[in-house]
């Protein structure tokens, strides 16, 4: 039998650190290895499901084979040089990320294998391509509209995985204008993709992409009831990714 893929968890007092930590509970052949917070935290030196926190991400590094990264941007940055420095490869489940981020992220991906993925779930890679043959076999007559409605913490808008579907589904249909803002005052630009957004509650993650045309729509939707599927689906990207050679991959990458 092969050893257990070994990994260390950044942001993992948070919600979907918690998550990760009680999904890899009885699992085989994937361990948990260190529990990472930010320098300053309030968790920091407590002790969660055996593991203390700590915030030394190079030492956790050292006895890991991935580190899978659910923080927030300002931190994956730091875990990224952290993985190029020891040559482990990166896991992200990170959105609200800036171009400049993504950039490094690529940039990286021609040294370790990093696996960037603003949805975690496999619903969500299959709805990805789904909504690609929808947006071309549709064509420009269709306005795209993608809905999303998530918990009331969440800082960034509009979601990682609207974004994704939106630019799936530009990159589709060739030049098509993404309406990046929720303000959506004034007549709709013909064929566009636009966001609508709903924070409330402790909704764990929706979305819709609606596809409107003359007389007819099409929707698409999905929706997680647990972050346990995130966590499920990030196991499933550290099991595949240890061992992989360098490359920018997505969770798609895995099915
Ligand atoms: N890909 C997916 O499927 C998926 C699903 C859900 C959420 N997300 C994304 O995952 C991220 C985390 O979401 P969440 O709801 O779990 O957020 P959260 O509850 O706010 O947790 C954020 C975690 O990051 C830690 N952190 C913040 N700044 C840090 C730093 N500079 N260095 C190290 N750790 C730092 C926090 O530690 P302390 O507060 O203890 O300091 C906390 O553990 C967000 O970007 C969210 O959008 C992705």
């Amino acid at each position: 039998m092969s050893a257990p893929v070994r990994f260390a968890l950044l942001g993992a007092s948070g919600r979907m650190g918690q998550a990760v930590m009680d999904a890899v509970v009885g699992q085989d052949g994937i361990q948990v290895t260190a529990a990472l917070v930010r320098p300053g935290s309030a968790s920091f030196g407590k002790v969660t499901h055996g593991l203390t926190y700590t915030c030394d991400i190079a030492q956790a590094l050292a006895q890991a084979d991935v580190l899978v990264d659910f923080s927030l941007p300002e931190s994956t940055a730091q875990a990224l040089e952290a993985c190029l420095k020891a040559s482990k490869p990166l896991v992200t489940g990170v959105t609200g990320m800036d171009e400049a981020l993504k950039a490094r992220l690529a940039q990286a991906g021609k040294r370790i294998p990093v696996l960037a993925a603003p949805n975690m779930s496999l619903g969500v890679a299959l709805l990805l391509r789904m909504v690609e043959q929808a947006a071309t076999v549709l064509g420009q007559d269709f306005d795209i509209e993608v809905s999303e409605a998530h918990h009331r913490h969440k800082k960034d808008a509009p979601s990682g995985t609207a974004l994704a579907l939106a630019e799936a589904m530009a990159r589709a249909r060739g030049s098509v204008p993404v309406v990046p803002g929720t303000d959506r005052r004034g007549i709709r630009e013909p064929g566009s993709i636009g966001f609508s957004v709903v924070r409330a509650g402790d909704i764990v993650g929706e979305h819709t992409v609606l596809f409107a045309g003359t007389g007819e729509r099409l929707e698409l939707s999905h929706r997680a009831q647990s972050r346990a599927t995130f966590a499920h689906g990030a196991l499933r990207a550290a099991r595949w990714i240890a061992g992989k050679p360098a490359g920018l991959y997505k969770l798609s990458d895995t099915l």
